[in-house]
């Protein structure tokens, strides 16, 4: 067995998909499930509640650890993006031995052939993140659908946070008829709100501290909707980061939660969220919140 144990006997790490799909197959009986929570790692509170729930509902949990390259558009954020494994595996084991980690190369996700597949999510696509990522989903879809095929999952846990890679993954298991379900989670947040995120830990402290104008831009924004118009909301969030120099935001959208399209008239019987970008100096930051 290929399984690397850093001296818990209990919690088993691989780094290659034949090994974890042996195993995977070992410890599968009729009727079991696997709950599975995937991650590009640098651990915070929100991957440990997505674990916690995981362990919660299912027989076993599998996690992924893996800076997925095709789907970072900016070099740059993905060669700064935070890799932490030993402390990531120290975290895990905080929560339970468990906890089946996979943490795999790019050779043995890719296999020599780093490039995304290309994917139609019915326009979910084309809002905010896939507006300004030229490309970005179509490596989150590729990533998650490899990993889905390897560990086979009964329920894959994703944070609310990231809402539009939440709706597409959604619309992928659908389009695809994968045999998984889609757990979306409440975003974690940290104790001045600022929503938890592996970028945080590349913030100054005082950067971090400052952050915390993002949700409280979304929760007034949220009232100021709920008794003005869309166009007052939306002046009121670009005022609030105008005169701020520390922060430069790239985008601030009211759409309507099931086609992310943004929205010009309000509606009664729909379902409304915002959402955000930010960059602090050149770390970017998001946050969703529901309007309704
Ligand atoms: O949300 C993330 O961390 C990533 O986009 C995911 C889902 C692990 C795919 O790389």
């Amino acid at each position: 067995m290929f399984a690397l144990n850093f001296n818990n006997p209990a919690m088993h790490i691989f780094y290659g998909k034949v090994a974890l799909i042996a195993y995977l197959k070992t410890i599968k009986i009729a009727n079991s499930t696997i709950g599975f929570v995937p991650t590009m790692g640098a651990l915070h509170k929100g991957h440990l509640a997505l674990m916690q729930r995981s362990l919660k509902e299912n027989d076993d949990t599998v996690v992924s650890i893996f800076v997925n390259p095709t789907q970072f558009n900016n070099p740059e954020d993905l060669d700064k993006y935070p890799r932490t494994l030993d402390e990531d595996v120290k975290k895990m084991r905080g929560l339970s031995d468990k906890i089946i980690l996979y943490a795999p190369s790019t050779e043995d996700i890719y296999e020599g052939n780093t490039v995304s597949q290309s994917f139609n999510f019915d326009g979910l696509e084309n809002q905010m993140e896939g507006k300004f990522r030229p490309g970005h989903f179509n490596g989150v879809g590729t990533i998650v659908k490899r990993l889905f095929e390897i560990v086979n999952p009964t329920n894959a846990y994703f944070g609310e946070k990231d809402f539009q890679q939440l709706q597409i993954v959604k619309k992928m298991v659908e389009k695809n008829h994968l045999p998984v379900n889609i757990i979306g989670c409440p975003i974690f947040r940290e104790e001045n709100q600022l929503a938890m995120s592996s970028r945080n830990e590349r913030l100054t402290s005082e950067e971090r501290k400052e952050a915390s104008i993002i949700y409280e831009t979304l929760t007034e924004a949220k009232e100021i909707f709920n008794t003005k118009s869309i166009e007052e909301t939306i002046q009121f969030v670009e005022n609030s980061f105008k005169d701020n120099p520390r922060f430069d935001l790239e985008y601030f959208v009211i759409a309507d939660e099931s086609t992310l399209i943004p929205i010009d008239y309000k509606s009664k019987d729909k379902n409304y969220r915002a959402f955000i970008a930010v960059f602090v100096n050149s770390i970017r930051l998001i946050d969703t919140i529901s309007l309704n």
